[in-house]
């Protein structure tokens, strides 16, 4: 196990675009299998990813995609689906056919779950996992109080979750008390894991995932035992991080932090 490493970066934007670098290299790897999240953090890098397709600079055709998770309850289309929002935002623009991008069944019982899993490891296990955080520390939908060995299975959302993510739905809509997530304990099994955290907001859910204890009360806390997380953050978000500069880069305004010794 070794500490994540901590990336501090002036803007989300440049989180962003450091987030795209690193997604653009691993898909240089032979078959890759790549883990995608939603939500507004990771918005910039589709738009990047999307322009480097475009320009010729990036290939997703031999790549393979698994979603952390999917809203349940909601009719095929709905523009809220994490379906429609990938659809949007990264695999029609990019032409990546039907076969190579899977969500877990929103709807789906444990056996759609089972075979969620078992498409993961036919392909391969996930090699690079891009997540992003939730206010109260949350990992795909795997809330507070979930094991950190969990797999892929139905979870019911927390109020405060379903509060944020009503913007994403449209006015006098009812956000799905429930949804489908992969399970910290499948999450951990990537072999890479890119979280990114932007914001005020998140600031609070960082210092508790990175410098807390271990513990169910902070989903993101699991990720101390992955021994190959990197994590990338504005100023924002890293504001509550006790830490010390071990290095730093002009050129990019990145800040290489170490935990502070006590
Ligand atoms: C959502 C998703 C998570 C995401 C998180 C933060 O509900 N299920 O995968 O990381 O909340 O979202 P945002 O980036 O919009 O703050």
């Amino acid at each position: 196990m070794s500490a994540p490493r901590i990336e501090v970066l002036a803007s989300a934007r440049e989180v962003a675009g450091r987030a795209a670098d690193r997604i653009s290299a691993f898909l240089a790897s032979p078959a890759p299998v790549l883990g995608l999240a939603t939500g507004r953090t990771p918005l910039a890098v589709y738009t990047a990813l999307r322009d480097r397709v475009a320009t010729g600079q990036l290939s997703l055709a031999h790549a393979i995609c698994f979603n952390l998770d999917e809203y349940s309850g909601l009719p095929g289309g709905h523009p809220a689906s994490f379906e429609s929002y990938m659809r949007r935002e990264l695999f029609g623009p990019i032409g990546l056919p039907d076969d190579r991008w899977h969500l877990p069944d929103g709807d789906g019982g444990p056996a759609e779950a089972r075979s969620f899993e078992a498409a993961i490891v036919a392909a391969g296990g996930i090699g690079l996992q891009l997540l992003g955080i939730g206010r109260n520390g949350h990992i795909g939908f795997n809330e507070p109080g979930a094991a950190h060995d969990s797999r892929t299975r139905q979870v019911r959302l927390t109020e405060q979750t379903r509060q944020t993510n009503a913007q994403d739905f449209p006015a006098n809509t009812v956000v799905p008390e429930y949804a489908v997530t992969m399970g910290i304990g499948t999450i951990l099994e990537a072999r890479e894991i890119l979280l990114m955290a932007t914001g005020t907001a998140k600031a609070e859910a960082l210092a508790a995932a990175l410098q807390g204890p271990v513990s169910e009360a902070v989903p993101a806390s699991a990720l101390q035992r992955h021994s190959r997380v990197t994590v990338l953050c504005d100023f924002a978000a890293a504001q509550l991080l006790s830490c010390q500069v071990a290095s730093c880069d002009p050129k990019t305004a990145l800040l290489g932090l170490v935990p502070s010794v006590e």
